[in-house]
């Protein structure tokens, strides 16, 4: 609601000139979401919430090769026109004016917009008009132009709208003479066909350090636009950059200052590293696993505070990528069996912590983080997660008047699903035939999915192609759905899949709303005849998308296997002898990608 109400100035009073710039309506609408609704209602914990839902997924968004800038020239068509209304126009473009709010500070930037709206009311907007407007506002605030000589805030600004992708600031710190090295590239997940023209970006950089950790000042002390150098104290200290992560960009450490903070982490002082930066940390330092830009035992050695890490945000900082590692095991059940081993006790604490049941003075971000941990556990067959979850299942079953609490539900309906029987499958689908509330009904459309009888699933799919109560955007996350709930319903998804491709096509909505569906399952696809059979069964063309993908995938698990499992086997201290074997496995999986 706060986002449309946004629009009234940002989208009606001024709007974008064209859809290459979308993001002058988009961005700003998103930003008023979260900030707008953050001061009417702070105990939401909306500002927070902003960075592991906006600025981590824009950066993840932007570490694909292919991620547009905000100005996308090349939006000519409709397609092009609805494909930029995307992460970039809105995540990313929100994310970036955040930035800017701690770069200019709060009064400044309020004033650049003040500015922008009264320059342009009922006119349209353009870029050059918004650096305008931030001009005037930071030519008239001493501090900013004492503090920031040389630096042109429109120049600033553009190099983040010109810019596809976004940038890793490379930190070496000298302990022996303080002298702490900066320099820039993009982030990109996996090296491109053909390399990228170098870019660069002004990055407005705040900083912190163990000899004084200070979490509390979000301006930055300097604007990167090559390299740099700051000149610490000497000493033994390691150094944090981007404090709560205000700025759009990932950090990466040398490897010793990654170890002091790694062992800082471990530590009881832990909380006092800003806990949107324990998510950053987290979330960096699983993108830069899979990037290939640290080392396996260095990433686990930072992870490893997760065993007794509590906080919502630093979970949701984890949990998204964790399982894009697990799901790179699956093929191997040896490793993956020792992941989900190491993942559940990584959980134990804040499980614990959590329990099972809401308290009536729950915070906003406890109440999530038991639906975010919970969901997970369950899901990896947590046993006490499963069983309490049983529990209040059957009580409701016995007793429609006993009802699951609605934030627990999703996990409670879909264990109770998984477990159960077609009753217990007849009694959800009437309950969604019969619901009047569109939230609910997403809610008990994923839980349907997690049956694991073939007949039930079948009649799910179809569901999703013939039921006029089934929102024609919940429709292409069928898929999903059944496989988020069980991995193991991929074969009976793909065969209904070749089935019915037509008719799915249709009742779907287009080519263009089966391809979202056909690309959720490159996620899945961990096995090499599934992989394979997909490839001969593929007589459209997203399929040969979703088939590249999952190979690159499962080389990516097939490489680093052997060495991650090698840690976990060490980690949960069981016998290590099936190393070898496993490389012997992934060598043999390694010839059919070729
Ligand atoms: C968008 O970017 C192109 C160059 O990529 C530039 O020529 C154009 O002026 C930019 N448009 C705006 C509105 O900033
Ligand atoms: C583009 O979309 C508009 C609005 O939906 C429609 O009226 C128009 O016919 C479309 N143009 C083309 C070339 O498909
Ligand atoms: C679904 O609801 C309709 C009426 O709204 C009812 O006629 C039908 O029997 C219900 N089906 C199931 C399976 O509950």
């Amino acid at each position: 609601m706060a986002h449309e109400l946004g629009h009234k100035w940002f989208g009606n009073l001024v709007t974008c000139f064209w859809w290459s710039n979308l993001w002058l309506n988009e961005s700003f609408a998103s930003f008023f979401e979260y900030f707008g609704a953050h001061n009417a209602d702070p105990s939401l914990e909306l500002a927070d919430q902003f960075v592991v839902d906006y600025v981590h997924s824009a950066l993840n968004w932007d570490a694909a090769a292919g991620a547009t800038p905000m100005n996308w020239t090349s939006v000519i068509d409709n397609d092009s026109v609805s494909a930029h209304f995307s992460t970039t126009s809105y995540a990313k473009g929100a994310s970036v004016l955040r930035m800017l709010e701690h770069f200019v500070g709060e009064r400044t930037f309020r004033n650049a917009l003040r500015y922008y709206l009264r320059d342009n009311a009922y006119q349209l907007g353009t870029p050059e008009k918004l650096y305008d407007a931030f001009r005037q506002a930071t030519s008239e605030d001493l501090s900013y132009t004492q503090t920031y000589p040389g630096i042109e805030i429109g120049e600033l600004f553009d190099s983040w709208v010109q810019n596809g992708g976004s940038p890793v600031v490379n930190v070496d710190v000298n302990m022996n003479t303080g002298v702490i090295t900066l320099s820039q590239e993009r982030f990109l997940i996996s090296t491109p066909a053909t390399p990228l023209a170098p870019q660069q970006w002004q990055i407005p950089i705040s900083w912190t350090h163990s000899g004084n950790l200070d979490f509390t000042n979000t301006k930055p002390a300097l604007v990167l636009t090559d390299t740099a150098t700051i000149q610490n104290a000497a000493g033994h200290n390691f150094v944090i950059l981007n404090i709560a992560q205000s700025g759009l960009y990932r950090v990466n450490y040398d490897d010793h200052n990654w170890e002091m903070i790694a062992s800082y982490l471990r530590g009881s002082n832990r909380q006092r590293i800003h806990k949107l930066n324990r998510a950053q940390i987290v979330n960096d330092v699983l993108h830069f696993l899979r990037a290939d830009k640290i080392s396996i035992t260095r990433a686990f050695d930072v992870l490893s505070f997760l065993e007794h890490e509590t906080d919502y945000y630093v979970w949701a900082g984890a949990l998204g990528q964790i399982d894009w590692l697990r799901r790179r095991l699956e093929h191997l059940p040896a490793a993956h069996a020792q992941f989900d081993t190491y993942l559940l006790s990584l959980m134990d604490t804040a499980i614990g912590h959590l329990g099972y049941n809401e308290g009536a003075s729950d915070s906003t971000s406890t109440i999530l983080n038991r639906m975010q941990i919970l969901n997970y556990a369950c899901n990896l067959g947590h046993a006490g997660c499963v069983s309490d979850s049983l529990n209040k299942w059957r009580n409701h079953r016995a007793d429609d008047s006993i009802l699951v609490p609605v934030n627990l539900r999703r996990y409670v309906y879909c264990v109770g699903i998984r477990e159960g029987d077609a009753t217990d499958y007849e009694f959800l689908y009437a309950k969604y035939n019969a619901s009047q509330n569109t939230a609910d009904m997403v809610v008990i459309l994923r839980a349907l999915g997690c049956t694991k009888d073939e007949t039930l699933l079948n009649h799910y799919l179809g569901q999703s192609m013939h039921n006029d109560r089934v929102r024609i955007h919940d429709k292409t996350n069928a898929f999903s759905y059944a496989l988020q709930g069980n991995r193991e319903n991929l074969p009976i998804v793909l065969s209904f899949l070749y089935a019915n491709y037509n008719e799915i096509r249709e009742t779907y909505g287009g080519s263009a709303r089966l391809t979202i569906a056909i690309n959720a399952l490159a996620t899945y696809l961990t096995d090499f005849t599934l992989i394979s059979e997909l490839e001969l069964g593929a007589s459209f063309g997203a399929a040969i998308n979703v088939v590249n993908s999952a190979i690159s995938n499962l080389a990516w698990g097939n490489r680093l296997a052997p060495e991650i499992y090698e840690y976990l086997l060490e980690r949960n201290s069981a016998v290590t002898v099936a190393a070898p074997i496993l490389l012997l496995f992934a060598a043999l999986a390694a010839r059919f990608l070729h």
